[in-house]
C-alpha cells in the first residue's frame, strides 16, 4: 500500500505505540484519526503533527460512542487502515486480581476492538482500494506467564480473532495482521504496576515495523509478526 493520502484510524494515540504509529503514518502522508481519552495529550500531538492528525477524544469501551463516531465521520470518505492498538495490562496473581481489573482488560483489549472493527469493516468492504486492519496483541498472546493470566487471556483471544478475521476478510481485499511485540518502554508499565528496564524495545522501532507491514505490495499479506528485545532482562 502506498500510504500517501490514505485514511487511518489509530486507537490509543495519546501515548506510547499509538503516538509513534501516528507520527510515522503522518510522515508518510497518511491522514490519521487518533483516538484516546486524554484530550490534552491528543492536542499536544496535533500541535506537533499538524492538520493531518485528527484528535478524537473518545472512550472506545462505550459502544454507542464508537458506532456514532464511525457513522458521523465516514459519511463522505472511507477508511483504509484501522490500527487496534489501545490496550491495558493489569497484572497480579489470580487470587489478587480484582473483577474490576479483569473487566477493564476485557472491555478495552477485546470488546472495544469488536465495536470498532465491526463498525469499520462494512466501510472497508465498500472501499475499492486494498484496506488493512492491524491488531496489536503482545508476546503475551503467544505464551502464558505467572501473574498476567488476565492479560494473557485477552491477547491470546485477540490472536484468535485476528487469525479468523484474516481468513474471513482477505477475499474482500481487506488484510488483517496481528503484531505480537515483547516489552516496549512505554506508560503501559505504569498501569500494569511493573517497571520499565533499559533493554526493552522502543516504540518508534515497533512503529517502523507497522509501516513495513502496511507498505508491502497489495498482493502480499503478512498476517503475524513477533517482535522481541534481543536481551530480554535488565542488566541491573
Ligand atoms: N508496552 C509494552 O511492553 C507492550 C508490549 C506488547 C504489546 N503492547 C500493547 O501495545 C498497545 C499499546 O500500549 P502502549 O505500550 O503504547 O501503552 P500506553 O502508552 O499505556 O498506551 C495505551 C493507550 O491506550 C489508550 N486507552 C486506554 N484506555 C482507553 C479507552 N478506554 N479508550 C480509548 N483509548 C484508551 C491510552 O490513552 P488514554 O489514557 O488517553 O485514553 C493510551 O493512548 C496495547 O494494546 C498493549 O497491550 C504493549
Amino acid at each position: 500500500m502506498n500510504l500517501n493520502g490514505k485514511i487511518a484510524i489509530v486507537t490509543g494515540a495519546s501515548s506510547g505505540l499509538g503516538a509513534d504509529f501516528s507520527r510515522r503514518l503522518i510522515a508518510k502522508g497518511t491522514i490519521v484519526y487518533g483516538i484516546a481519552r486524554r484530550a490534552d495529550r491528543l492536542e499536544k500531538l496535533q500541535n506537533e503533527l499538524g492538520s493531518a492528525f485528527h484528535p478524537v477524544v473518545m472512550d472506545i469501551t462505550i459502544e454507542n460512542d464508537v458506532r456514532n463516531w464511525v457513522s458521523d465521520t465516514f459519511k463522505d470518505t472511507l477508511p483504509d487502515i484501522l490500527v487496534n492498538n489501545a490496550g491495558i495490562g493489569k497484572f497480579g496473581a489470580i487470587d489478587e486480581l480484582t473483577s474490576e481489573d479483569w473487566h477493564t482488560m476485557i472491555n478495552l483489549n477485546l470488546n472495544a476492538i469488536f465495536y470498532l472493527t465491526s463498525a469499520i469493516t462494512p466501510l472497508m468492504k465498500k472501499n475499492d482500494a486494498i484496506c488493512h486492519i492491524i491488531n496489536i496483541a503482545s508476546i503475551a498472546g503467544k505464551m502464558g506467564n505467572p501473574n498476567i493470566s488476565g492479560y494473557n487471556a485477552t491477547k491470546f483471544a485477540l490472536g484468535g480473532f485476528s487469525d479468523a478475521l484474516m481468513k474471513e476478510l482477505r477475499n474482500d481485499g481487506i488484510k488483517v495482521s496481528c503484531l505480537y511485540p515483547g516489552s516496549i518502554a512505554t506508560e503501559f508499565f505504569k498501569h500494569s504496576g511493573s517497571e520499565i528496564h533499559d533493554r526493552m524495545m522502543q516504540s518508534d522501532d515497533v512503529a517502523t515495523v507497522l509501516i513495513n507491514v502496511l507498505e508491502m505490495p497489495d498482493s502480499f499479506l503478512i498476517d503475524e509478526v513477533v517482535m522481541r528485545p534481543l536481551f530480554p532482562k535488565s542488566a541491573k
